[in-house]
């Protein structure tokens, strides 16, 4: 017999019994984005791979070993998006909707792609939500992407389980002073280094930062630090977002170590990181990239973004039992008919009330079936009532209406009075 197939490691379906809860979560999320004034994009998943090594920077984990990378029958090379920050900075240029200072509030939602090693919470294709705003170079919107995620968290219920951890990472010209600074205090310990770091030393000297190699470690602690090769400017942005934060109470820790594994960033840099799930932590995260639209061939444009991981934040749901109950039941009543005019009439009830109650989640039984087998059916459906029509109900034009979960006895309704009941008693979502 030959092999069955299956998925490809890492990359996960999304079964029936999971999807509420993804639905919940995404519709959350969208709600809020859009009572924010933030607007949809969408990209495509598959782009130039020159795009995301010119964007997120050739000596990242991410573009040196876990792009899922080929050729197409052009023969030219593509990549599967392993984030959604270039594309969308692709896109906004190739549309010129940023050109003359316009501002732009955008999220998008999708499959991101990126060939890591599988554990829980982490996969080869995971979904985010990100969003990215354009022409804003203040401190006032880094607050409100942050202020923004804060309410979220608190919308789920999850509000205690996170924690803020923040840091700026300067201007470029603050930067480049501080790898400086950082090269040279790392080159006199050049031995005391792991491998990797003696290599990111060479190619990327602020990653050594993200070592965790515990003698590494101990070199990094009388390094010098970011904060005090701050320019003027980058000061005053990063106290400018502290103070929003503290005006609006979203307590924060300064993580002079956080420099995020791409390399657009600069200024403001943020993770928000959990101990719920295990070793993969960080349900969202993201930063300030002024200069990446003019690196990818634009005029100079700040731009500033996070993205979340929704398969985290789903486990972060599940594990600390903040799934909404009613998410459980996905059927208000089961319409049980029995012989062919009874199936008929059933039918056209059905869409009548349907026409009437647009929220109301109606199912019609499919495949006939025994009295027994249809109440099974409904019964398992999870709906709250069942609508019987068999002879006697045909004869008098009514609807037996049967609670399903002990709220009281069958009563009969009558055909046209059906939709006027179901409304007294069925919240519709
Ligand atoms: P990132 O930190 O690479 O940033 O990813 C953002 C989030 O996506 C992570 O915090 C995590 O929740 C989720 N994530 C990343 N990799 C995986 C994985 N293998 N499995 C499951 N979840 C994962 C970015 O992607 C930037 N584009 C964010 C950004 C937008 N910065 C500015 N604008």
């Amino acid at each position: 017999m030959s092999k069955s197939l299956q998925a490809i490691r890492g990359m996960n379906d999304i079964l029936p019994e999971q999807t509420p809860v993804w639905r919940y979560f995404e519709g959350t999320v969208s709600r809020l984005l859009d009572n924010y004034g933030y607007k949809q994009i969408r990209m495509p998943i598959v782009e130039f791979t020159e795009l995301f090594k010119r964007s997120i920077g050739e000596v990242t984990d991410i573009v040196e070993k876990e792009m899922y990378t080929f050729d197409d029958r052009n023969g030219d090379s593509l990549t599967l998006r392993p984030e959604g920050t270039a594309a969308c900075v692709r896109a906004v240029l190739e549309h010129g909707i940023t050109g003359g200072g316009q501002v732009q509030k955008l999220w998008y939602i999708g499959p991101m792609f990126r060939h890591e090693r599988p554990q829980k919470g982490r996969y080869r294709q995971f979904h985010q939500i990100g969003l990215e705003v354009f022409n804003l170079d203040g401190p006032d919107i880094d607050a409100e992407l942050i202020i923004m995620t804060w309410r979220l968290w608190g919308e789920l219920g999850i509000r205690d389980a996170v924690k803020l951890e923040l840091n700026s990472l300067g201007t470029s010209e603050s930067r480049g002073r501080y790898r400086e600074a950082l090269v040279e205090y790392l080159s006199a310990h050049h031995d005391k280094l792991d491998e990797d770091s003696q290599r990111r030393l060479k190619s990327n000297p602020l990653r050594v930062l993200d070592t965790k190699n515990a003698d590494t470690q101990a070199v990094l602690v009388d390094a010098p630090k970011m904060a005090d090769y701050l320019d003027e400017e980058s000061r005053a942005h990063f106290e400018g977002l502290k103070s929003r934060l503290d005006a609006v109470g979203i307590p924060y820790v300064l993580n002079p170590k956080l420099v995020r594994g791409l390399d657009y960033y600069s200024k403001t840099v943020f993770e928000w990181v959990t101990d719920k799930l295990g070793a993969q932590g960080t349900v969202c995260a993201g930063g300030r990239y002024d200069g990446l639209v003019e690196q990818m061939g634009g005029k100079p444009t700040p731009g500033v973004g996070f993205a979340m991981g929704i398969e985290r934040l789903v486990l972060m749901l599940e594990t600390l039992e903040q799934i909404p109950q009613e998410l459980a039941r996905q059927v208000d009543v089961y319409l049980c008919a029995f012989g062919e005019e009874a199936e008929l009439a059933g039918l056209a009830l059905a869409e009548r009330v349907r026409d009437q109650l647009p929220n109301l989640r109606l199912q019609v039984n499919a495949g006939a079936g025994s009295f027994k087998s249809q109440f099974k059916k409904a019964d398992k459906s999870g709906a709250l009532y069942a609508l019987i029509l068999g002879d006697d109900e045909m004869a008098q034009q009514v609807v037996g209406f049967k609670p399903l979960r002990g709220q009281g006895e069958q009563q009969s309704i009558a055909w046209d009075a059906l939709a006027a009941h179901l409304a007294t008693c069925v919240v519709q979502g």
